[in-house]
């Protein structure tokens, strides 16, 4: 993307209160780009921050000047999560999107420092070029992390290995990898699931967990930390290098059945239509309600499945 069309009229702004900021992300969903446009995961992502930050493993006493990368940053809000809770965040992507990463990056923390002006919470966020599996790049963002972020980074299978490697080589003895993705392909899904357990030790973030409005039962986040045996493999000096070791709060493993009637995704009553390839989708009972921007959102992403599904013979 040249730097140019960051101000056409195809730029969107998406307007995200998230940690009591009101943040804006320009977004130019027109590109031939995927990370120009804000991805439903990552909202999911911050607001699962902003509703597990009071205690435990997410507090900013617990995160204040931890090292976090975000893989895949498109325009950076899942890293914003983290800079707000006083993380020291590195948001990459790949080259063509770092112009408008960039832009929502240098807006964001000139807004939050501004209003926050004497106050630490806010740690710092920096922008780098990391194509997944690249050496120089890796190795140039000075690894490893305390944590490795990613928001809807899964969605291709010929991208799962390289983006494991890049994780792996990321990745110290007590790295947490946080990752948040929609599911669209199932044999996507379960290849990914495959890698990981080979790798990871994960745990799945139950829905209760999530923010009440934001969340969506296709859009999941993992929670990872290396299987032993990964970890003594990672030889790099900087194995040694003191991590504290991070406060497991009060996530566990668990389904959403104990996720009461409040959490639950739309307030309006859904009824279920079949799609072309036979999955069954939601589909809103709207009366007289109005759609949130959130449910908008979720709307128009079931709509865009539903037209790739449609044969046009
Ligand atoms: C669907 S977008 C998600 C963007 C953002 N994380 C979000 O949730 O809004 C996928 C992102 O992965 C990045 N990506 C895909 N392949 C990559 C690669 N090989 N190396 C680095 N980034 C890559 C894209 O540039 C894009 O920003």
């Amino acid at each position: 993307m040249e730097p140019d069309r960051l101000n056409s009229p195809d730029t969107s702004a998406i307007l995200f209160e998230v940690l009591g900021h009101q943040l804006q992300f320009s977004q130019d969903p027109n590109s031939k780009h995927l990370g120009t446009t804000v991805w439903d995961a990552s909202m999911v992502f911050a607001k699962f921050l902003e509703k597990n930050c009071r205690r435990g493993r997410f507090s900013p006493s617990k995160l204040r000047g931890k090292r976090v990368v975000e893989l895949g940053a498109g325009c950076g809000v899942a890293g914003f999560g983290m800079a707000l809770l006083g993380c020291d965040v590195t948001s990459t992507d790949q080259t063509e999107v770092l112009p408008l990463l960039i832009r929502n990056v240098e807006r964001n923390t000139s807004s939050i420092v501004q209003m926050n002006s004497g106050s630490d919470s806010f740690g710092s966020i920096r922008v780098a070029e990391l194509n997944w599996g690249n050496e120089d790049h890796i190795r140039a963002v000075d690894p490893p992390f305390d944590y490795i972020i990613g928001t809807d980074v899964v969605y291709a299978e010929h991208l799962l290995e390289p983006l494991l490697q890049t994780i792996l080589a990321l990745s110290g003895p007590k790295t947490t990898i946080l990752l948040g993705y929609e599911i669209r392909s199932t044999n996507v899904h379960e290849r990914m699931m495959e890698m990981w357990k080979g790798n990871f030790e994960v745990k799945i973030v139950p829905r209760a967990k999530m923010d009440n409005k934001y969340q969506h039962p296709s859009i999941q986040l993992y929670i990872m930390n290396l299987k032993p045996l990964e970890r003594t493999k990672i030889t790099r000096e900087c194995v040694d290098q003191p991590i504290e070791e991070v406060e497991t709060g009060p996530i566990k493993n668990g389904s959403d059945e104990d996720c009461d009637a409040s959490c639950g995704v739309d307030e309006v009553t859904e009824v279920e239509v079949e799609n072309a390839s036979g999955r069954m989708v939601p589909v809103p009972d709207l009366q007289d309600k109005k759609l949130s921007e959130w449910e908008a959102r979720r709307y128009g992403a079931m709509a865009a499945r539903l037209l790739r599904d449609i044969k046009i013979s």
